[in-house]
Formats: C-alpha cells, structure tokens, sequence
C-alpha cells in the first residue's frame, strides 16, 4: 500500500516559510516583492489560473497585479507593455498567462519578457540555463513535482526514471530536473514503442500527458513512486489524473493524489520564483 504524498500540506508549510522570507525582505527593503500577471482575452480556465495566482500572492504578502487585455489585443500592444513591466523596477515578476489567442506569436511574446523577471521559466535564456543546470528560475511544476519528491524523502540518484510527455512546459523539463538529481532518465511520448515495457522498469514515474486513467496497475513496477502531473475532467465533470488511482495505490510505495498532489506545488513555486526574482534584482 502507498505512502500518499500529500501536495496539499507540503505546499503550506512551503507557503508559511515563503511568507516568513516575505517579511524579512519587506523588513529589509520597505516593499514587498511585486508580480504582474498578464491576460489576453477570456479564456474560463485562463481566469481561474490567474484568480488562483493573485490569490496566492496576496497569501503570502507578495504584492500583485492582474493586467487584463481583451482578446482582439495585438502583438505589437502586448509587447509594448511587457518592455514597460521589463523597465518598471517595481515589477521583480512577469508573468503571460498562456495560451494567448491565436494571431500572436506565444514565443515571440515570451522571449520578450526580461529573463530576470521570467518567473514562469519559458524564456529561452532560462530554458537553456535549467539545462546546463546554471539557474535561478525552475518551471513551476517541475519544480513542485521536485520538492514533492525532496521532502518526501525520496532521492532520484540511481533511479530509472520515466517522464510520459515531452512538452516543453513539463516533460522536457522534467527530464533535465531528474538528471540533475543523479536519475537515469527516459522520456516516453505519444510515438513511443511499447510504453508499459519502460514505464514498468519505473522506480520514479511521473505522468505529464492529460489521458485520464493511462496509467494502470499492470504499467507499474511493485514499490514505484507514481507521480500524476494530469489535471483532467471526466465526463461527470470530476477533477482527475493520468494514473488509475485506485489501482496502482496498491502496488505503489508512494503516490501523489489529483487533487491534491502536484497541482497545488505549482503556484507555491511561482510564489518562490518571483521572491527569489525580487532577491536577485535589488
Ligand atoms: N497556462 C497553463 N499553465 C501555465 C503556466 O504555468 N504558466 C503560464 N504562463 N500559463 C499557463
């Protein structure tokens, strides 16, 4: 029976040492830390991310704002902001909710934001640092799913580790944050031959590709630790992972629940990445 990793806790007690350091930073330089979260258009999902953010920050004393544009705003506008947030010294965090609206060149968009102030970690500067692994700034969820592991006390050194998805937000990074702990690293995706053949010589497996249920019991070694990054919806409605929960809790030796799990991390991360921004620029 699994040990279940409880995302929920370990993101407060983070949360509380965040906002600890909070106030010594605003004790030490009369401000608090300060991120700009920017929206394009009104995409439900996009919104509830972006409530979720500022709510957040405003937690753990990180000051905030949400700058709304609607979504026939274009490229040129949008850019022409990010320059001001990029000169603005009271700014230490940007951060473009994705995805923008169609006719504006999300790369493009991202490179724009100043890499000491990319808080999100998609930049290509930051991107190519998180590889050398020369970095300030982790992908949000990568890093939760890192400090889930960390303070769970389970070491990827030594490790097969198996990463389902390859998407740069998640899987890619994913894969360099296990190198970067010792782990011998395989990255499955959707042309992958005989993925249960890898995913079951998984002694760490973390599932990053938004199939409900993809994940089952006969795809897991006995005593794997499974770790669902999915965030889907069944049918009725209901909030679920990769993993076929149920089943491979029993075979597992320690598993992240959805909710529950990797999901808040994220947002905890992005609260560390913008105080360690404010840090590193006064
Ligand atoms: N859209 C979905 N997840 C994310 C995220 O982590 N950052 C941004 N900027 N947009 C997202």
């Amino acid at each position: 029976m699994a040990k279940i990793i409880d995302g929920k806790a370990i993101s407060a007690q983070i949360r509380a040492e965040i906002k600890e350091q909070v106030g010594t930073f605003c004790a030490e330089h009369g401000r608090a830390p300060f991120l700009s979260v920017v929206i394009v258009g009104d995409d439900p999902a996009s919104q509830v991310y972006v409530r979720n953010k500022e709510r957040a920050c405003n937690e753990v004393g990180i000051g905030s704002d949400v700058l709304r544009l609607p979504s026939d705003t274009d490229e040129e506008t949008l850019l022409s902001l990010i320059d001001r947030l990029n000169r603005d010294p009271g700014v230490n965090g940007i951060l473009v909710q994705l995805p923008l609206p169609s006719g504006i060149d999300e790369k493009k968009v991202i490179c724009a934001i100043d890499p000491s102030k990319d808080v999100d970690a998609f930049g290509y500067e930051n991107v190519g640092r998180i590889l050398t692994g020369d970095y300030d700034f982790l992908p949000c969820t990568p890093a939760g799913v890192m400090e889930l592991l960390k303070r769970s006390g389970i070491s990827a050194a030594g490790k097969d580790c198996v990463v389902i998805g390859r998407s740069n937000i998640v899987g890619k990074p994913m894969a360099a944050l296990l190198m970067h702990e010792n782990g011998t690293v395989t990255v499955c995706h959707s042309k992958t031959a005989d993925l249960p053949a890898h995913t079951r010589r998984a002694d760490i497996l973390v599932s990053a590709i938004g199939k409900a249920g993809f994940v089952t019991a006969d795809m897991i070694k006995e005593g794997a630790v499974i770790i669902d990054v999915g965030i889907n919806r069944t049918p009725e409605g209901k909030l679920t992972g990769d993993v076929d929960y149920e089943g491979c809790f029993e075979k597992a030796s320690a598993i992240t629940p959805v909710p529950g799990g990797v999901g808040p991390m994220t947002i905890t991360m992005l609260l560390k990445n913008t105080l360690k921004a404010a840090e590193k620029q006064i």
